[in-house]
């Protein structure tokens, strides 16, 4: 028997139905289709009717990954919830979504790690089943972006996108789950990109609003480049310390912030498009939810199965790093 690692058994997700695509912002902000698909390589976004909170849609993402295990809520042990748009400062979301699922015994908390945010979600649910501690831990990455919008920002209103995804963590002994993650952050990033109104340092004030400091701001090249030096770098120090090179990967799994941070990571590791999940031009950057709507696009192009060595990685707001390396355990798909 080998040894027990958190394996993904389950995987849901929530995108909403609205869409808006590069020319519908074209009549907002002064931009084009070209100038978006060409520098990001997004065609579209799906965003949430208004007042919808990230407990919703994360709940849904939630529901969806239990009722594909055939399981109930009341069976779930913990909640880890990875978001940037959490429904309120506190209580956390992961309390909000126990709730609104009824996962009667389960405790929860939220990780703020922007766009590593599912990444980091996942090492760390991973660390209570790889103890023996629980046995099912839901990890759920949502975020309702479009609630920290600038729409009057160009640079970053053509960004991002809502939309929820969930996996449900759990012990497996046959040589399948999660091997390894390599996390590090660089605070001294902080400035490149953030949300700087409605925390201790700036709460809201009629100046912080007036001042749109309650939207995303973002130094876009400066975190282009780190993402683009630090997706590769960190990629690569994890396949080496677990002797595995870039022919070993089936499917490098990456954060969607934008298709030339991807291909640049795709061509330093050698790999062909077979193995890269690339979906951002349906969703644009769904921060917390990426990951799993490519593990979605993955399923639904039935290009992963178990077995199946999967690099995920992500770089985010912090600056954050993050990426983890596991074998395929296999989920039900329909
Ligand atoms: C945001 C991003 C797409 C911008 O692309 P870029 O090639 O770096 O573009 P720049 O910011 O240098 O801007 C180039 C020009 O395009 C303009 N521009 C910016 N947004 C535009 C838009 N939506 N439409 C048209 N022009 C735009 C700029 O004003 C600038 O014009 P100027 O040269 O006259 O000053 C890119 O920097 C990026 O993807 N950064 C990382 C984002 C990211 O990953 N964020 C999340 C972290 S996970």
């Amino acid at each position: 028997m080998s040894q027990r690692r958190a394996a993904i058994t389950a995987l849901g997700t929530h995108v909403p139905e609205r869409v808006v695509t590069n020319a519908d912002l074209e009549k907002i902000v002064d931009t084009t289709d070209e100038w978006i698909r060409t520098r990001t390589g997004i065609q579209k976004r799906h965003v949430v009717e208004p007042g919808t909170a990230t407990s919703a849609i994360g709940a849904l993402a939630a529901q969806d990954a239990l009722r594909r295990r055939g399981i109930g809520a009341e069976e779930v042990d913990l909640i880890v919830v990875a978001t940037v748009t959490p429904d309120m400062l506190f209580p956390a979301t992961a309390c909000l979504i126990q709730d609104r699922i009824g996962a009667k015994k389960a405790w929860g908390f939220d990780v703020s790690a922007a766009c590593s945010g599912f990444v980091y979600a996942l090492s760390v649910g991973a660390q209570f089943v790889e103890t023996g501690r629980h046995r099912k831990v839901l990890v759920v990455g949502a975020d309702v972006m479009t609630s920290i919008i600038d729409y009057q920002d160009r640079s970053t209103c053509v960004l991002f996108g809502d939309a929820a995804g969930a996996v449900l963590l759990e012990p497996r002994e046959d040589g399948t789950g999660i091997l390894d993650f390599a996390h590090e952050v660089d605070g001294s990033g902080a400035g490149y990109l953030n949300m700087p109104g409605g925390g201790s340092l700036h709460p809201a004030t009629h100046e912080t609003v007036d001042k749109r400091m309650h939207y995303i701001k973002q130094q876009g090249q400066h975190v282009f480049k780190y993402a683009v030096r630090k997706f590769a770098d960190t990629s690569e120090q994890i396949l080496l310390r677990n002797d595995f090179t870039g022919t070993d990967v089936d499917l490098f799994v990456a954060h969607q912030a934008n298709i030339r941070i991807i291909e640049a990571a795709q061509h330093r590791m050698g790999l062909p498009d077979s193995k890269v999940v690339k979906n951002i031009h349906e969703y644009g950057n769904t921060t917390a939810a990426t990951i799993p709507l490519a593990l979605k696009t993955a399923l639904d192009q039935k290009r992963v199965e178990k077995g199946h060595l999967v690099l995920v990685a992500a770089v985010g707001a912090g600056f954050t790093v993050g990426s983890v390396l596991l074998r395929w355990s296999g989920v039900s798909w329909d």
